[in-house]
């Protein structure tokens, strides 16, 4: 590569291209970190929320990079509870013809592994730390609470 002053010979990393997605709002913090190492990778958005009674969840928004399918894509949420939202980006993103997908998150409870397992077995989960359980409310024990509102100041 050309440097503002001379050549310079540097190394690339090999293999397909990176395509981040982030299932909004929380997953929006690990685009900021894993850019950082990959700048030049593609950002693709996926909205839900989680509907307060059935927990189920509730799509509001999709943008993908177009060529989604050519990419190694990394899927981003810290909180895998329910596994509701991730599998359902799951299946939006193999709907798009996204193949290989690496789900990442920061904490995950024994219920959410399992409704991956189950739903998307071909996926590969990517996680810092395993909680004991959800709560009645759909919560992480012990987590950390609802990651959105506490990242962005909401309640
Ligand atoms: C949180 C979290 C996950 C989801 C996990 O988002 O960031 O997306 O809950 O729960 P699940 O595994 O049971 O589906 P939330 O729905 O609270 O939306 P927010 O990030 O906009 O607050
Ligand atoms: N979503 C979160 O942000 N935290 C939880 O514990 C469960 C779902």
């Amino acid at each position: 590569m050309e440097t503002p002053v001379a050549p310079a010979k540097v190394q690339v990393l090999s293999g397909k291209k990176l395509a981040l997605v982030a299932i909004l709002r929380a997953g929006l913090v690990m685009v900021e970190g894993i850019l950082k190492l990959v700048p030049h990778a593609r950002v693709g958005h996926i909205g839900l929320y989680r509907d307060p009674e059935s927990l189920n969840p509730v799509q509001y928004y999709a943008k993908l990079p177009p060529d989604i399918a050519e990419r190694r894509v990394f899927l981003l949420d810290p909180m895998l509870a329910t596994g509701g939202s991730a599998s359902h980006a799951l299946a939006l993103l193999k709907e798009r013809g996204a193949t290989g997908i690496k789900l990442m998150c920061i904490i995950a409870a024994p219920e959410g592994l399992e409704r991956i397992a189950q739903d998307h077995p071909d996926t590969e989960v990517v996680v810092a730390a395993i909680d004991r359980h959800l709560n009645d409310h759909g919560y992480i024990v012990p987590g950390l609470g609802d990651a959105g509102d506490r990242i962005y100041g909401t309640k």
